[in-house]
Formats: C-alpha cells, structure tokens, sequence
C-alpha cells in the first residue's frame, strides 16, 4: 500500500491539499456544467407555447413591480396533492419565455401557473382592487390603485426588443405590431385578428371595463393567459428524453 501512503503528504499539508481539493471540485464543475452548452435543447419544445402579447408582458412587469411573487408562486409540482388543486404539473417549456422565471418559493397565497380562465374578468378586478369583498378571510393588499393608472404603450416595443436580446423569439413583425397589439387586446370591437394570429389564445377584452388603458387591464391580461397555452387534452410527455 505504498501508493496509498502518499496520500499522508496532502494529508500534512494544507496548501497542497486546498490545491488538490479545489482541482477536483473544478472537474467536477465542469463535467456538470459544461455539456448544458453544448446539448441541442435542454427544454422539450411543447406545442402552443408562445411569447407573451406586449399586453401580457407589460402585466407581467406589473405582477413583478408589485412583488405578487413575494406571496404566489407559478410552479406546479408533480405531486398528487399539487396537481388535484391547480391542475397539469408545470413544464419547463412553460416558463421558457419567462426573464426572469416566476416560479417563487412561497405559498401565502395559492399558486398561480393555471389561474387562467379559472374566475371572469369582473371577479379578477373585485378582488384585486379589495381582496376582502370576495374572499372575506383573505389576507392579500388592495390593489385598487392600478385601475386608476393609465398606460401607454410608449415602451413596449423596448420591453420587447430586450426580451429577444436575451432569447425570446419576438419577429420583426411581431415588434413592429407591437403598439397596435397593446392597444387592440383591450377593445373587444376592434379589430384583433391579427393579434390573435400573431399571439393565438390570446385573450382579448375590456379586461377592467373603464374605457382607457389601465395598469389593471395588464394584470388581468396576463393573469388570464397564465397556464392556458398548452392543451392537455392531446400533450403526451416524451418519455424518452
Ligand atoms: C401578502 C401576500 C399576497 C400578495 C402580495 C399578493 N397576494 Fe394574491 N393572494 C393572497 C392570498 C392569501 C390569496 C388567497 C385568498 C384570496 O383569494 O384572496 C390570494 C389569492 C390570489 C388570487 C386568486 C387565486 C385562486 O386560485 O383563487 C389571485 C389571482 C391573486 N391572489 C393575484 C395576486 C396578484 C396579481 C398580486 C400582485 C398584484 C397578488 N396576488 C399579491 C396573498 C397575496
């Protein structure tokens, strides 16, 4: 075992063996890490997954200025109890859009990666704007103030642009839209075809039911698309990968 006895040298000295212990960490980093860059996908693309509308995106930012993250999360585990509540586990590709994810890591309130569509547009400003009057023992703030806070598009086509410099796949038409999209989501009557091919499943109402733009018709326009892109009813997981 005279080999092995050699082992005693790196025992005696620190410096070799704070060397020689960081060189193995550093292997085994990089076998870890380093095939990530290299592997063709790391997210199963899904069917029905697309970028958020510049309404959506733009009611994100507010769900993330507002910190609603501090208190729901959107992310649902693949546990029977989690799936019987709020349906579907979450997959990767559904927040393969998000920068950043909005996953969390804790539940005061319920998790929210299948809101949509569960409650109207009407119940979702009731409750925003004073919790209380439709679930008396709730403990979450009054949110009332973003029905009365115009907004403009005047940003979102930057919103966008930074959302693809970091990998979101908005096309040139899809940004050159961007405006028009923001405003037609919001106004029933108007004319969103085009909106609706470019973002399919997109919901479009008077989400808040003011006439003008408000922060409030962001939030809900994202709050009602959240978990509702893939449909369930034909998604076979690959078993494979
Ligand atoms: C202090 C913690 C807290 C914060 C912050 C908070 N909520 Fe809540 N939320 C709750 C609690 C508790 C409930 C459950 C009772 C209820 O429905 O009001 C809830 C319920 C909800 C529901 C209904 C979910 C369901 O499945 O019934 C929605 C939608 C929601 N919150 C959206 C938001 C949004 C959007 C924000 C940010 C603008 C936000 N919440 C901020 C605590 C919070």
């Amino acid at each position: 075992m005279a080999f092995l006895d050699k082992h005693a040298i790196l025992e005696r000295s620190p410096t070799l063996l704070l060397t020689f212990s960081l060189l193995v960490v550093t292997v085994g980093g990089i076998v870890e890490i380093a095939p990530l860059f290299w592997l063709e996908n790391t997210i199963e693309d899904v069917e029905g997954v697309r970028p958020y509308s510049p309404l959506e995106l733009t009611g994100r930012d507010i769900y993330i200025r507002e910190g609603c993250y501090v208190c729901h999360s959107q992310m649902i585990r693949p546990m029977r109890d989690e799936v019987e509540r709020y349906g579907h586990y979450s997959l990767a590709a559904e927040s393969q859009y998000d920068h950043p994810f909005q996953w969390g890591s804790k539940r005061t309130g319920p998790d929210l990666a299948r809101v949509g569509g569960r409650y109207s547009d009407a119940w979702h400003v009731d409750h925003l704007m004073d919790p209380q009057s439709v679930v008396p023992e709730s403990i979450m703030p009054k949110y009332a103030f973003l029905a009365d806070t115009p907004i403009e598009a005047t940003y979102v086509q930057d919103l966008m642009e930074t959302h693809r410099f970091v990998g979101v796949p908005y096309t040139d038409e899809q940004i050159a839209s961007a405006q028009a999209d923001f405003r037609v989501q919001a106004d029933p009557f108007g004319d969103w075809d085009a909106l609706v091919e470019r973002y399919p499943g997109a919901v479009v109402s008077n989400f808040d039911g003011q006439p003008e733009l408000t922060e409030m018709d962001a939030l809900i326009a994202y709050l009602q698309m959240l978990g509702t892109l893939v449909d369930f009813s034909t998604f076979t997981p690959d078993a494979s990968r």
